[in-house]
């Protein structure tokens, strides 16, 4: 059966996904329905203000809890995570925000009876023993980096948060995201977004992995839609719950600088491989989403070509 979501809340807005993921709950859900909160280092933009909007650190508990009651929250996105190269060098600070404030979250969420929890997992899931083609989504995880363990972590502790407590949490394992909007932070896969802003504004990049490097990827209006998407599937289709693998496309660092060098002809680039690249080769190139497709019909929109074509007209007409 699918529960209703009226009162949402979105835990991180002002961040990658959280930035764009906010107004599309709107659209759908109405204004009103959904609080965006932020870290008070964060400045929103106007578009986050047309709802309600209030400040959130996640370690905070107790305003965690004052806001689930002042606006009747049944459902809660939370997109706070410190990402996987940030986590390599602040570990603590990675377990606290990634797993101790989920943790928090899990134990309001039996408090208050909501009626949804989402969260992305990631590709960090995976370590350098999984199949590095279409890495399935029952496989053995163990990830070699710090963000990779608290996501683990999180899809263990919201899978039993479900079969102890009836809890429904959900959670998939996003690629590495590509969008125009808000860039995003401390991650190993930020190169594919980097990329297309210094093609731009420079005419050139270096990448911080290998021209060889490939990984999974998908670009922001999809990654939104497998968010809303698995947030509204029956309850009833699911046997899987915060660990989905999800998948779009696979490409090379290289085929993805060649593909923009098309579409901005002069583009030149090079690579010089840093500490990321050690994270980047303990991710599988692709991953199977079977389980995603059959219970909840997932399926992508973008492919290598229509991204890059949208990304450079969106950022061409954001940069000018
Ligand atoms: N984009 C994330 C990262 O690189 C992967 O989930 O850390």
């Amino acid at each position: 059966m699918e529960a209703e979501m009226d009162n949402i809340m979105v835990i991180g807005a002002t961040g990658q996904i959280g930035s764009e993921l906010t107004p599309a709950l709107r659209e759908k859900y109405g204004n009103e329905s959904v609080v965006a909160t932020y870290l008070l280092t964060e400045e929103p933009d106007e578009e986050l203000a047309r709802g309600p909007l209030e400040k959130l650190n996640i370690l905070n508990r107790d305003r965690m809890a004052g806001l689930i009651e002042k606006y009747d929250i049944d459902s809660v996105f939370n997109l706070a995570a410190i990402l996987s190269a940030k986590g390599e060098k602040f570990p603590a600070k990675a377990f606290q925000v990634n797993v101790s404030g989920f943790f928090d979250l899990l134990e309001l969420g039996r408090k208050f009876d909501l009626t949804r929890i989402m969260i992305p997992s990631s590709i960090g899931v995976f370590g350098p023993e999984v199949p590095t083609k279409n890495a399935p989504n029952e496989t053995v995880l163990r990830p070699t980096s710090m963000y990779g363990v608290t996501k683990v972590t999180d899809e263990l502790l919201g899978n039993y948060y479900f079969q102890k407590f009836g809890l429904d949490v959900r959670g998939l394992r996003l690629p590495g995201i590509i969008s125009s909007k808000t860039l995003p932070g401390g991650g190993t896969t930020d190169y594919a977004v980097e990329v297309f802003y210094e093609a731009i504004k420079e005419g050139h990049y270096t990448f911080f992995v290998r021209e060889d490097t490939t990984l999974p990827l998908m670009y922001m209006p999809d990654c939104v839609k497998s968010l809303i998407d698995l947030a509204e599937a029956d309850l009833d289709n699911l046997e899987h719950h915060c660990d989905f693998n999800v998948s779009s496309m696979s490409f090379s660092a290289g085929e993805l600088a060649r593909k923009i060098e098309e579409f901005i002809p002069g583009f030149t680039y090079d690579f010089q491989p840093d500490e990321r690249q050690e994270i980047a080769d303990s991710w599988p190139n692709s991953i199977d989403d079977s389980p995603a497709r059959e219970e909840w019909s997932w399926k992508p929109n973008y492919g290598l070509e229509s991204m890059v074509k949208d990304m450079i007209e969106k950022l061409e007409a954001k940069l000018q």
